[in-house]
């Protein structure tokens, strides 16, 4: 069947839409969306999938993803952040299905150079073919762990990670060009933000821009510590920030009591963005006791798990400040109606003996973000530095292996 031209219409319309919602803003972009076909790059899928605002799982191992062509609004978003010029050199690491890699071509033009690694040898003979089949030729993929780098094509105007990382590795930094800009979804605190930072000269580099992003992570030598850690109860886990243990054996007793929830007044109002990257993000930045409660399967259907602020597929999760004698979780209202559309009223549910001590605290810092004006991922800057550089003060420090980073709201 011969998809071309409807691919094509296809094409258009995803770029209309994406600069309909602001997630295009230059003209560079959108001619970069209208003019390569997302489905050349996805064989076997079908067309309307291939053209939703969805990423597409390509690999699995073990019935996880370990590859995808991305969601294409964040495709578009980090390509703005990235801010490509015609004849720069370009570094991507996640080449994946190869589409971003095509895109980028598209705007660097033949005068410019996209290199994309990927750490797996049967996803960049992939890439190629696909590559191929879009008449793409000025894109070179090689099969290298990225965290790495590639020193022989160095130095880059622009290093993009399409591939979620810990760490902001010293060999990314040695290859930018000065001046140059590196983007990267890097974990903060159990948010993934891409950050796109620039290179002025002065040994630190300062974000340009920051958004929220949920990407597949870095294997090979930049695969992060794992921050989840499982309670032992069925279906229920916690994610915490690396800086702090946390003590599975409290949480899980804690848990096995239903808590007590009072609710928080005035309402908020929270939706499932603001859990992840307003509150959730500005809360785990204030406090690395901070944490992710994650709820899957039957945990999730359980009273607890229902109340849990965000449902994703069937899993749910939320927020909880941490102590030594238990905790308190943001949820929503058992005396919310419950019906289908209704804003979910938040309250704040407290485990263990501690919890009500530390459910009035997280109330306290949740006026905190209200008062701030509510800030989100894209209202913070962040500073990072090799690890021991001595880093203006007023923000969160977190410490990697790499670099440590100093992450404010800006003013
Ligand atoms: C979300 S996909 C990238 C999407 C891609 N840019 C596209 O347009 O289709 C992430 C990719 O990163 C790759 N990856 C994971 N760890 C890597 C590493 N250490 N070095 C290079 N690539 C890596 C995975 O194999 C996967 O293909």
């Amino acid at each position: 069947m011969d998809t071309g031209a409807r691919g094509d219409t296809e094409a258009e319309r995803l770029a209309d839409d994406l600069v309909r919602s602001a997630r295009i803003r230059s003209t560079a972009v959108a001619e970069a969306f209208r003019t390569v076909p997302r489905h050349l790059f996805l064989p076997g899928v079908p067309l309307a999938e291939a053209y939703a605002d969805e990423a597409v799982a390509t690999q699995f191992v073990d019935g996880v993803a370990t590859s995808s062509a991305s969601q294409p609004s964040m495709v578009a978003i980090m390509l703005e952040q990235l801010g490509l010029r015609r004849g720069q050199r370009v570094l991507e690491i996640g080449a994946g299905t190869g589409w971003n890699a095509a895109l980028m071509s598209r705007i660097v033009g033949p005068e410019g150079v996209v290199i994309s690694l990927d750490i797996d040898e049967e996803l960049v003979s992939r890439a190629e073919r696909n590559l191929a089949s879009a008449g793409v030729d000025g894109v070179t993929v090689l099969c290298a762990d990225g965290a790495l780098g590639h020193p022989d094509g160095a130095p880059y105007d622009r290093i993009v990670l399409t591939v979620g990382s810990w760490d902001v590795r010293p060999e990314w930094i040695e290859q930018l060009a000065p001046g140059g800009r590196i983007l990267l979804p890097l974990t903060v605190r159990g948010s993934q933000l891409a950050i796109a930072f620039d290179a002025p000269g002065d040994g630190l580099l300062h974000s340009a821009s920051v958004r929220s992003c949920a990407f597949i992570r870095l294997r090979g030598a930049g695969a992060g510590p794992e921050v989840t850690i499982d309670l032992g109860l069925p279906g229920w886990s916690v994610q915490a920030a690396e800086e702090v243990e946390v003590d599975r054996d409290a949480v899980r007793s804690a848990l096995s009591e239903p808590g007590r929830s009072w609710p928080v007044v005035p309402d908020p109002g929270l939706g499932e963005a603001d859990v992840w990257d307003g509150v959730g993000l500005w809360l785990a930045l204030g406090d690395p006791a901070v944490f992710r409660l994650l709820a899957t399967g039957e945990a999730a259907g359980s009273p607890v798990g229902t109340s849990l602020f965000v449902g994703r597929h069937r899993d749910r999760v939320t927020v909880a400040l941490g102590g030594p004698d238990g905790f308190a979780a943001l949820v929503t209202d058992d005396a919310g109606s419950g019906r289908p559309g209704d804003h979910a009223p938040v309250a704040v549910r407290a485990f263990g003996s501690g919890g009500p001590e530390l459910a009035a605290e997280l109330m306290r810092r949740i006026d905190g973000w209200t008062d701030a004006g509510r800030p989100h991922a894209s209202d913070l800057a962040v500073l990072a530095a090799p690890r021991g550089t001595e880093l203006p003060g007023g923000g969160a420090m977190v410490e990697k292996e790499h670099v440590r980073l100093s992450v404010r709201t800006r003013g």
